[in-house]
């Protein structure tokens, strides 16, 4: 395990699912807030939305998993080998920076934007994100994206185990058929129901709704109204949002 540098948020990196969530609590030197949700459930054009309104910075999670496992690839690690994707993890060359508000994982000072987005890439990332080491790497580095300001951080676990005191909690929900056509009008062919499947009987951090998290279901929204209940909830709080 390589953390990039100490977490700065309050809870130890080493704290896992079984702290609670504490409703309310602040998160050290900012705010978080959580936005999970399975595949195409508007998670990311959302949170950007949120990002934005707030002046927050957005973090996109599921570019952390796609970056590791575009690293594989390109290194001839076999993802379904758990041991040499951990081993792989625990000693790339993988770093955080921020540009116009979003986080970004950089690996050897590079970051692959469209590399990541590939069906390749799509295929071997749950496989990489199922490593229980990978995923504890991961949940040490998001926690370290405080350092940059508040946040809307956006993936599966972020409101159970990244950040299970966040500020904010909310977990996007669609029907399958609304989420299937939203990847089809994206050009993207995928199997939504193999994913969330994936996604919700892993043994590491599996997809699951915080019992704190306000659940929206956006089948018949668009991205404005949901993003404007998000934002109608968060804008409540007296402080310091
Ligand atoms: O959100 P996305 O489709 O880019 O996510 C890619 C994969 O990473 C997907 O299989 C779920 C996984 N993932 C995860 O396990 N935990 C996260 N916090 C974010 C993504």
């Amino acid at each position: 395990m390589k953390p990039l540098h100490e977490p700065l948020f309050g809870v130890p990196a080493s704290a896992g699912a079984t702290l609670p969530p504490k409703s309310g609590e602040r998160a050290g030197r900012g705010v978080v807030i959580a936005i999970d949700g399975a595949s195409a459930s508007g998670k990311s054009t959302n949170a950007r939305i949120v990002a934005r309104a707030l002046g927050f910075i957005h973090v996109d999670t599921g570019a952390m998993y796609r970056t590791l496992a575009w690293y594989c690839l390109k290194k001839g690690v076999d993802v379904h080998d758990a041991k040499a994707v951990a081993a792989l993890c625990s000693q790339w060359n993988a770093t955080l920076d921020c540009v116009d508000n979003a986080v970004r994982l950089l690996v050897d000072g590079c970051y692959p934007a469209r590399e990541i987005r590939t069906v390749q890439v799509s295929e071997a990332t749950p496989l990489v994100a199922a490593v229980p080491k990978v995923r504890q790497w991961m949940k040490e580095t998001q926690r370290q994206c405080l350092q940059f300001g508040s946040l809307v951080m956006e993936g599966r676990d972020i409101g159970t185990h990244v950040f299970p005191g966040a500020q904010f909690k909310f977990y996007l929900d669609a029907s399958l058929s609304e989420r299937a056509k939203r990847r089809a009008a994206e050009g993207i062919r995928e199997n939504i129901a193999a994913r969330d499947e994936r996604d919700i009987r892993r043994a590491a951090a599996p997809l699951q709704i915080a019992p704190d998290a306000i659940v929206i279901n956006n089948s018949q929204l668009t991205s404005a109204q949901t993003s404007a209940q998000i934002l109608a909830r968060v804008r409540k709080e007296p402080a310091p949002v």
